[in-house]
């Protein structure tokens, strides 16, 4: 196996809340704690478990988003975590996060072409405003709209059209890791098909690694090389797609694959 491009070594993210506990302690939540794994050049590993289980958490924590309580993470064999923001800023084009929400993440004062163009310069991946119309075009016909899309706002455009605006904007910086955070949750049924095929065709054309966050199991089989299992703060199982979906060693990912009815499990589940 080739080396890894992310190596997570015992991440743990807690979060001290403001409520008092028990013996007038502050309470902690163990959002993440202890959390270990690997993702190698061109791998998607997604990130599996219930509501509250810290998958955001991970993702967060990987983009300085939050800050971890310990552990380390390594991207590329550099401990990026300890980072100050000056130093993780050159990491910021290389790990790029695709939200839920891509209205939430789109400026609605400003044009596409703006809200692709930006970090392009903030990146220093273009010097003239030509050049950046010339990458914005070519994106936006990659990920299957019309380049006149940029001289409009995101109010302009469907959830599905925002969503792949949101990934024309990540993509324009050729990251080396994608963070999806239930990327196509928020999209109906018939366009989370269209979008997650966009996002699998990017990911294979690129070689981009991707750490794919979803409570969906149905979308994780569809895109995943490799499947961890999280509950409660803590991976429960990891392994490739086939061995979590077709025989899961956990009670745990049982119980999940159990709760989604369309999804094959193995016959040692009733
Ligand atoms: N900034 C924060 N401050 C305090 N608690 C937090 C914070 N962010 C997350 N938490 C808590 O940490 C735990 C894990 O949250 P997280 O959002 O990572 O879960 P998740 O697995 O992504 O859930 P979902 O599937 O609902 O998105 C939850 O109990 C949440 O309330
Ligand atoms: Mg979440």
């Amino acid at each position: 196996m080739s080396e890894p491009l992310l190596r997570i070594a015992n991440l743990k993210t807690h979060f001290r809340t403001k409520g008092v506990g028990l013996f007038g302690k502050k309470k902690v939540i163990k959002a993440v704690d202890g959390v270990s794994f690997d993702i190698a050049p061109r791998e998607v590993l997604s990130l599996v478990g219930e509501s509250g289980c810290g998958k955001s958490t991970v993702g967060r924590t990987l983009t300085h988003l939050e800050k971890a309580t310990s552990g380390e993470a390594q991207f590329e064999g550099r401990n990026f975590l300890s980072m100050t923001s000056a130093e993780f800023r050159p990491l910021r084009r290389e790990i790029q996060m695709i939200f839920q929400d891509p209205f939430a993440s789109l400026n609605p004062r400003l044009k596409i072409e703006q809200t692709l163009g930006e970090p392009l310069f903030i990146h220093g991946l273009c010097k003239t405003w030509d050049e950046a119309r010339t990458k914005i075009a070519a994106m936006l016909e990659t990920v299957g709209m019309d380049p006149k899309v940029m001289a409009r706002h995101p109010h302009e455009f469907s959830g599905g059209q925002r969503q792949r605006i949101g990934i024309a904007r990540v993509m324009i910086l050729k990251p080396k890791l994608v963070i999806a955070d239930e990327a196509v949750s928020a999209l109906d049924v018939s366009i989370q098909a269209q979008v997650l095929n966009l996002i699998k065709k990017l990911q294979r054309d690129s070689g981009v690694s991707m750490l794919f966050i979803s409570h969906d199991l149905g979308v994780v089989r569809h895109i995943s090389d490799r499947v961890a299992v999280m509950f409660e703060g803590k991976i429960v199982e990891i392994g490739e797609k086939h061995q979590i979906f077709e025989a899961p060693e956990h009670d745990y990912t049982r119980k999940l694959l159990g709760s989604i009815p369309r999804v094959k499990i193995g016959k040692e589940v009733t």
